[in-house]
């Protein structure tokens, strides 16, 4: 042996030794466990640690009949970190295999955590696909409000909505809106049945067993949230609004007359909308209408919020202005709803406003003085908690955050003037297109947009408990 090769052997065992003390398995790259959630400070176990999913490619083949799902995920994910495991948010349904860059891949279950373990550590900055094949009847998932959310079964159909946290109950991933993705979605149904989801239909083709596939692709980030897949017997609707974005419409046939008049509007808000708060941020738009009977509420998942039921022009206003606010623009955790709702609700304010109807000063002021008069939900509880810190989960979804929220932007407005509260939506929009923004993030851009110090309105409006008394 060449004497200068036993020092470096007496280093390779020192080595060795000091990596079987610290539990090294002998894998070149050393990782360690992504973490389970993403402590959000309402979900703190949505969403996971140590990488970002870039894409999901999701096949989904439902039969109505017998209201059984068998399909695949496949994500794209790039590792933050060396990863020895890593957690998908995934609820209910039976996992049967999972694969990380096409090696089977170890995989357990706890509450609505699967923890992956690829064969080989990942290493950081690793892009890698986990594919992960899973079938069963789905079941709902309970929101903590008590409203329902993810795969829910209609009489001739199923629709998936996901706020907050439903997705899991259709499709594992990193469920939390801080890490958006883009997605291609395909839906296999029997021939006869529509299936619809986010983006734009790329094909649709017949498969064998007089089934037909849907393929759909969503080109611009997706929080998974907002992701939806709907099946039924639908009526189908397309064209093009003046300035070239694709519509789709998909309703159910016992709410086609009624959802007839609010659904025509589409290309009016989608035009409005670009004006007030900068180009429309996707290159289609359109509508999911369930019957009624299948939720309780409306939700503007990506270019075709669903609707249970036929909405009226004011819903399709308010899910469609969650387009820019929300789904371009979305949270960085659930504690900044109010950057969605109440700013949905102040697109209410000003579709009205800009329409004949009644001002947003007259409808701020019936607000804080209770006139139902002026508007219907005006005695609503908007003074209950301030909108940046809904005192529990389950209000997340609460008046204050819709009613207080679009008050703080109308407090906004008194204090800066028409020309810079419409340059900061504006601006807000476009800075954080396809991107994700937090209350802080707002009230600094705000302050610098219009160069106001708006303190006060941060205090009293936003932050603070207790009832706000009229401004000045
Ligand atoms: N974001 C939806 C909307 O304002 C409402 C979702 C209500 N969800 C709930 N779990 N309460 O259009
Ligand atoms: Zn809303």
């Amino acid at each position: 042996m060449d004497h200068r090769a036993v020092p470096r052997l007496v280093v390779a065992v020192l080595l060795c030794l000091a990596a079987l003390a610290t539990g090294c398995t002998g894998a070149t790259v050393q990782g360690r466990p992504g973490a389970s959630g993403l402590r959000d400070p309402y979900f703190p176990r949505a969403g996971n640690g140590g990488y970002q999913v870039e894409h999901y490619a999701l096949d989904l083949d439902y039969d109505p009949a017998d209201g059984e799902l068998r399909a695949t995920a496949v994500l794209t994910a790039r590792a933050e970190q060396g990863l020895s495991s890593f957690n998908l948010d995934f609820s209910g349904l039976k996992v049967e295999e999972v694969r990380v860059d096409g090696v089977g891949a170890r995989h357990n279950r706890t509450g609505t955590e699967l923890t992956v373990r690829p064969a080989e550590d990942l290493e950081k900055g690793e892009v890698f696909r986990t594919e992960v094949d899973y079938r069963g009847r789905p079941k709902p998932v309970l929101d903590p409000d008590g409203s329902r959310e993810g795969w829910i079964a209609t009489a001739d159909g199923a629709v998936a909505v996901g706020e907050p946290v439903g997705s899991m109950g259709w499709f594992p991933g990193n469920h939390h809106p801080s890490d958006k993705a883009t997605y291609d979605v395909t839906l296999t149904v029997p021939n006869g049945y529509e299936a619809v989801s986010n983006g734009e239909l790329a094909s649709r083709t017949e498969v064998d067993g007089g089934r037909t596939a849907f393929a759909w692709r969503s080109r611009e980030p997706v929080a998974s949230y907002l992701v939806t897949a709907a099946v039924g017997r639908f009526e189908v609707a397309t064209g093009r609004t003046p300035s070239g974005v694709s519509v789709y419409h998909a309703v159910s046939p016992g709410e086609a007359a009624g959802s007839e008049a609010a659904l025509a509007k589409t290309s009016d808000i989608v035009e409005w909308g670009s004006r007030r708060f900068g180009p429309y941020p996707f290159g289609t738009v359109g509508s999911i209408v369930m019957p009624s009977e299948t939720l309780a509420y409306a939700l503007e998942t990506q270019t075709k919020p669903v609707y249970s039921g036929a909405p009226d022009e004011l819903l399709v206003l308010h899910e469609l202005a969650h387009q820019w606010f929300g789904n371009s623009v979305s949270p960085k955790s659930w504690k900044d709803m109010w950057l969605n709702e109440g700013f949905a609700t102040y697109a209410e304010w000003l579709w009205a406003e800009d329409h004949g109807g009644v001002g947003a000063q007259r409808r701020f002021d019936a607000f804080l003085t209770g006139d139902t008069s002026v508007d219907a939900a005006a005695d609503n509880d908007w003074a209950a908690f301030p909108p940046a810190d809904p005192p529990g989960a389950e209000h997340i979804s609460d008046d204050p955050v819709y009613t207080r929220g679009a008050m703080v932007l109308h407090r906004i407005r008194q204090e800066v003037g028409d020309e810079k509260f419409f340059d900061l939506l504006r601006g807000w929009a476009t800075d954080h297109r396809h991107g994700n923004a937090s209350t802080a993030d707002f009230t600094a851009y705000a302050q610098r947009r219009t160069g106001h110090d708006l303190k006060k309105v941060w205090d009293v409006w936003l932050y603070g408990e207790g009832r706000p008394k009229a401004p000045r």
